[in-house]
């Protein structure tokens, strides 16, 4: 609702506030008829013939209400016209309803914004259009540094800042309806975290192989094909969902996957151990063994099914057969054998090359986590890992197992290492019904939320659909960009994830345009309604292949449909 306002009958009221010269001369004014605490009512009037004007009274705006040694902040949340009829020649009494969200005192002769109100408005007090300059402060980070995303709704002079810093470190969320503008922000907000931390390194978890088009300078591009990530750099219960293609395991198949894994890694490690002793020469094989060397050949705990080393599919393979072959029977065979066709027919697959084809060919971690997590850097912090190429039943997995090791990584870098995990569509990964999405993901994610920011280790979330999300991820996310949201229980949710969330705020989420969001948490100095910048077409993050929608899209072919439909491409 807009309202023009016939302000002439306050003037003189004004100009004891008519400070600068840049001052707006007109400017709506009304007197505050009521207050409760919170929240504030100011009558005024509008005449019936007036057109729209920027003074009018808008929802969604901020005002100020003069006290003389301080100006509160109020946004208004609801106007309405004292009376069901409307006067078109004469004036129109109206009710604007208006949250008190802080005031605006002198402190060593320069304003100073802050949240909370120290005193009250007397009936009676002038009401009134925010200064711009006021405004700026409302939105100040101070002492902290900000860095512009884009401007204020209100004022589009006025920029919207964040503190980066505190922004990533106690993580952030991007929630709306698809379309508004998501992705978007997050290419933006990447690129100004990169800007300002040249160090941090980023790993976008991208579902729609979207960002690659938004950096080209600064992120490699991790695809099925060209990618590796060795099984045996999997956790037990990682490579358990991928072999028991995402259902849970029974006990009896659990026991004989973990026995094989270890006893597989036992076996590598001998022979590699072996190789070493022959390449030094006969000096080392005189030396007494040493207590940390080895277990011998085939016993099943030489090595943890944990810990990330090698081992060979050949002899995991090998290690079932011995097992079916045994006298005394421990596990049916039936599960054995059964376990045997998985492993191969994941072996022969070639939707899971990534896993397999070159897996032994790689005989240390450091290749494979140097690519993917930028060490070094070689000036691309960025990494986007394109999930959509993948097996959609190895897709968690896969996501486990990066979260894991950014967390792993940052914590053992001693503070020297930096990682932002972002996570597109994260209630994929991190659903809020428990029974749903896979356990292990859910806690490499939950690690980094809880404790990521002791090591280093940052999550940004995005999601179209909160409800969905699990809520103690959500909670650990201290800086929101709320945008569009029509869902009522969606509103709610966030209301929930934050404490200082003003009701009347929120009741925005639903009508406010493309782009914008509002801005609530650390990350900001007030809870902050904005726009974010226009980005380039190149800076935008696109759909593999050009902009969805995009003019001149070519047809696709049908070759490429075909391999993307099996997952090879
Ligand atoms: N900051 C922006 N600058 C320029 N265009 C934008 C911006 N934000 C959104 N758009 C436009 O809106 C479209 C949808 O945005 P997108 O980020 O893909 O939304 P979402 O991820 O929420 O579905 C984009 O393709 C782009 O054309
Ligand atoms: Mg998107």
């Amino acid at each position: 609702m807009q309202l023009a306002v016939k302000s002439e009958s306050f003037e003189h009221d004004l100009a004891p506030d008519r400070r600068d010269a840049s001052q707006m001369a007109e400017r709506a004014l009304g007197r505050v008829i009521s207050c409760d605490g919170s929240r504030a009512t100011i009558a005024s009037a509008v005449s019936g013939a007036s057109r729209l004007g920027p003074d009018s009274w808008t929802i969604g705006r901020m005002i100020s209400i003069n006290l003389g040694h301080a100006r509160l902040v109020g946004l208004v949340y609801r106007i309405q016209a004292v009376k069901s009829d409307w006067q078109e020649h004469g004036d129109n009494a109206i009710h604007v309803d208006v949250e008190l969200l802080g005031e605006v005192v002198e402190q060593d002769g320069r304003p100073h914004f802050q949240s909370g109100i120290s005193t009250y408005p007397p009936i009676g007090t002038i009401a009134h259009r925010i200064r711009s300059g006021d405004l700026a402060l409302v939105h100040d980070l101070g002492q902290r540094d900000g860095i512009a995303i884009g401007a204020l709704s209100q004022d589009s002079a006025i920029p919207a800042s964040v503190c980066i810093a505190d922004m990533l470190a106690r993580h952030f969320a991007i929630l709306g309806t698809t379309g508004v503008g998501k992705s978007s922000a997050v290419a933006l907000l990447l690129r100004r975290a990169i800007s300002v931390k040249p160090k941090l390194r980023v790993l976008i978890l991208d579902p729609h192989n979207e960002y690659s088009h938004a950096f080209p300078d600064k992120s490699v591009t991790i695809e099925a094909d060209s990618l590796d990530l060795p099984f045996w750099m999997f956790r037990l219960d990682e490579f358990a969902d991928v072999v028991f293609r995402g259902r849970p395991p029974m006990d009896e198949e659990a026991d004989i996957l973990r026995e094989v894994v270890a006893a597989a890694r036992g076996r590598y490690r001998v022979v590699a151990n072996h190789d070493i002793a022959r390449d030094l020469g006969a000096s080392l094989l005189k030396r007494p063994l040493d207590a940390s060397a080895p277990r011998p050949t085939g016993d099943p705990v030489a090595g943890s099914a944990d810990a990330p080393t090698p081992y060979r599919m050949k002899d995991a393979l090998a290690v079932i057969d011995e097992l079916v072959g045994l006298h005394e029977i421990r596990y049916s065979r039936s599960a054995l054998r059964s376990l045997r066709v998985r492993l191969e027919s994941l072996y022969g697959d070639p939707r899971y090359h990534f896993m397999f084809a070159r897996a032994n060919m790689i005989e240390t971690m450091a290749p494979v986590v140097g690519q993917i997590f930028r060490l070094p850097q070689h000036g691309r912090p960025i990494s986007v890992f394109q999930l959509a190429g993948l097996p959609s039943e190895v897709v968690n997995a896969v996501a486990s197992v990066l979260s894991r090791i950014a967390f792993d990584l940052a914590m053992s870098s001693q503070g020297g290492y930096e990682i932002l995990v972002l996570c597109e569509e994260a209630h994929r990964y991190v659903p809020s019904d428990p029974a749903l999405g896979f356990a292990p993901t859910r806690q490499a994610i939950a690690r980094i939320a809880k404790e990521g920011r002791k090591y280093g280790c940052y999550l940004g979330v995005v999601t179209q659909r909160p409800g969905e999300l699990d809520s103690t991820i959500l909670s650990q996310c201290s800086t929101i960009f709320a945008m569009r949201l029509a869902n009522e229980r969606d509103q709610q949710i966030i209301r929930s994830a934050i404490a200082d969330a003003s009701a009347s705020t929120l009741a925005f989420l639903s009508s406010i345009g493309n782009r914008e969001a509002i801005a609530f948490g650390e990350g900001v100095a007030t809870t902050m309604r904005m726009r974010f910048a226009q980005l380039q077409p190149h800076e935008l993050p696109a759909m593999a292949g050009g902009h969805v929608g995009a003019q001149g899209r070519s047809e696709p072919l049908l070759e490429e449909m075909i391999r993307r439909m099996r997952g090879t491409g």
